[in-house]
């Protein structure tokens, strides 16, 4: 009787949820929405890029960007070419972010999969639920997920072009507070983590303004970097190559920090991607409990 009831235990640990996530094609995908310095301006002079990418934002085979066919490649710079289509792109945040996460946690983190849907010069109104901006992101996103894959969070650094009209910048919080529900509702993922990058330029004199909106916004799972300060290109708007990896490197010490210290993996928030840990965890769990009946028998 005890061993058919350990048989039980061992057997539905063998098949809890979490196991069903433990799957060689699952991705840790992000979403990369926003304007220009999301989509990458580092090291575009003249509309020109210098083709320089740094050691921090260069390739990985573990590191895939979808394409604007929703096609799976290796990730390169500029991951917004062929999306953010009517500008020059160059260096972004996305590739240092993807290579910091990969080399610090290689074995939670399996592949990546970075999905671009930056736009420049795109203010938040354009952003809104019902907009081509925001069908396009869920579009995208939907298809990402499709052949195997957890959104895993929503890298947000846009509001430069809001900045220009003050109403525009009196409004963005409620606006963008808006965007970011909508977006967890649409994607049926209410705890999703985002990061904004709070702005350190603007196209209009209302850059405080904004800055205020963005850091007032007060979600769960919700964090903010802070860009201001930050090397700029000659135009004093966009972030520079070696700003963008800074900036990279601080969105994914900031990603890390949502995830559970512990390896043991977390049933009440399934977004926390488990690609190694149940393996090791179910091995250990079915092994003692074979122990333990063994050791049962034995005392029969
Ligand atoms: C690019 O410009 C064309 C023409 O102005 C416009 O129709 C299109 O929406 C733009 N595409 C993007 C992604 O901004």
């Amino acid at each position: 009787m005890l061993l058919i009831l350990l048989l039980l235990v061992s057997h539905s640990l063998l098949l809890s949820p979490s196991r069903s996530l433990a799957h060689p094609v699952d991705k840790a995908i992000f979403i990369l929405a926003g304007q220009s310095n999301m989509a990458g301006r580092g090291g575009v002079i003249n509309n020109v890029w210098d083709q320089l990418t740094p050691q921090a934002s260069s390739p990985d085979p573990t590191i895939l960007r979808l394409d604007a066919n929703h096609r799976w490649h290796v990730a390169r710079e500029p991951l917004h070419r062929g999306i953010d289509v009517n500008h020059t792109c160059g260096v972004g945040p996305a590739m240092a972010f993807a290579n910091s996460i990969i080399q610090r946690h290689p074995r939670r983190v399996g592949v990546i999969g970075l999905v671009p849907c930056a736009v420049g010069g795109t203010n938040i109104t354009q952003w809104a639920r019902g907009g081509w901006l925001y069908g396009q992101m869920i579009r995208r996103t939907t298809a990402a997920v499709r052949d195997g894959g957890t959104v895993q969070g929503l890298v947000w650094y846009q509001g430069e072009s809001d900045t220009v009209v003050k109403v525009d910048a009196e409004r963005y919080q409620r606006r963008l507070e808006k965007l970011f529900l909508d977006i967890r509702t649409d994607l049926q993922s209410p705890m999703l983590p985002i990061l904004q990058v709070a702005i350190a330029s603007g196209e209009g004199p209302y850059i405080e303004e904004v800055r205020q909106a963005q850091m007032g916004v007060d979600l769960l799972n919700f964090k903010t970097i802070d860009a201001m300060g930050l090397p700029l290109e000659p135009d004093k708007l966009h972030l520079t190559t070696p700003a963008q990896v800074y900036l990279g490197e601080k969105l994914a010490d900031a990603f890390l920090k949502f995830l559970p210290t512990q390896e043991e993996p977390n049933p009440t928030n399934m977004l926390i991607h488990t690609n190694n840990a149940p393996n090791v965890l179910h091995f250990f769990c079915s092994y003692a409990t074979i122990i333990i009946a063994l050791f049962f028998v034995f005392l029969h």
